[in-house]
């Protein structure tokens, strides 16, 4: 499975990076706004760092915004992935993207059959939001093994990239399941590193050390 991290962030992906666990970046217009930086900026930063698919996502709404957002960002850089939403148009814009060989990332997939209609307009990328689903009381996972089953099924080429992870179970998961990506924040990296009993062993070994003839 890849590990994307979802940030905009770029001390967080300097950090993530440096772990050697990183195979791309996510951002979304709402981790841009945190930055306090230009969203070009920000992915032209972001390129430099990781060489890897870098999703950034279009600021339109409508097919004709969104299409000229998308000619753009694939201009920025060969990595960058462009994200749209998943709406008729946001599907029309993937569907030109994918005619023209242009990667794409569909987001805000909350349902199965939307991530049927992605893959049917050839994105490269489905991003179901697994956080929000657990948010309002439904099971986020479920969405990721129905999309797996249904994407088998048809032998789709686009990839299960797990996104709105909250916590460490998300992640292993969609292991489990066999999602092609999980994409992360890095507070949640540093929480897949931890354990207890590795602490509490290694402080043992470290107290135990000293009682090593030198
Ligand atoms: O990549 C999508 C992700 O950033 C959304 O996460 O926590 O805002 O649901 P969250």
């Amino acid at each position: 499975m890849k590990f994307f991290i979802d940030t905009a962030d770029v001390n967080e992906i300097r950090e993530a990076t440096a772990l050697g666990l990183i195979d791309g970046v996510t951002t979304n217009p709402s981790l841009v706004a945190k930055t306090g930086r230009k969203y070009l900026d920000v992915v032209r930063e972001i390129c430099e760092l990781v060489d890897g698919p870098i999703s950034a996502e279009v600021l339109a709404t409508d097919y004709d915004g969104m299409l000229r957002e998308a000619l753009a960002w694939h201009e920025v850089h060969a990595n960058v992935v462009v994200k749209l939403p998943l709406t008729l148009d946001g599907l029309k814009v993937t569907r030109q993207c994918a005619n023209k060989g242009i990667a794409t990332n569909v987001t805000l997939c909350f349902s199965a059959n939307q991530a049927l209609l992605a893959a049917k307009a050839g994105a490269t990328y489905i991003s179901p939001f697994v956080g929000r689903l657990d948010d309002v009381s439904e099971e986020g996972m479920d969405l990721i093994a129905k999309i797996v089953a249904v994407y088998r099924n048809y032998d789709f080429d686009t990839q299960v990239l797990v996104a709105s992870v909250r916590h460490p179970v998300h992640v292993l998961q969609s292991a489990l399941l066999g999602a092609d990506v999980c994409t992360i924040p890095f507070k949640v990296i540093e929480q897949l590193v931890k354990h207890p009993l590795t602490d509490a062993g290694l402080a043992k070994f470290v107290e135990d050390s000293k009682k090593i003839p030198r």
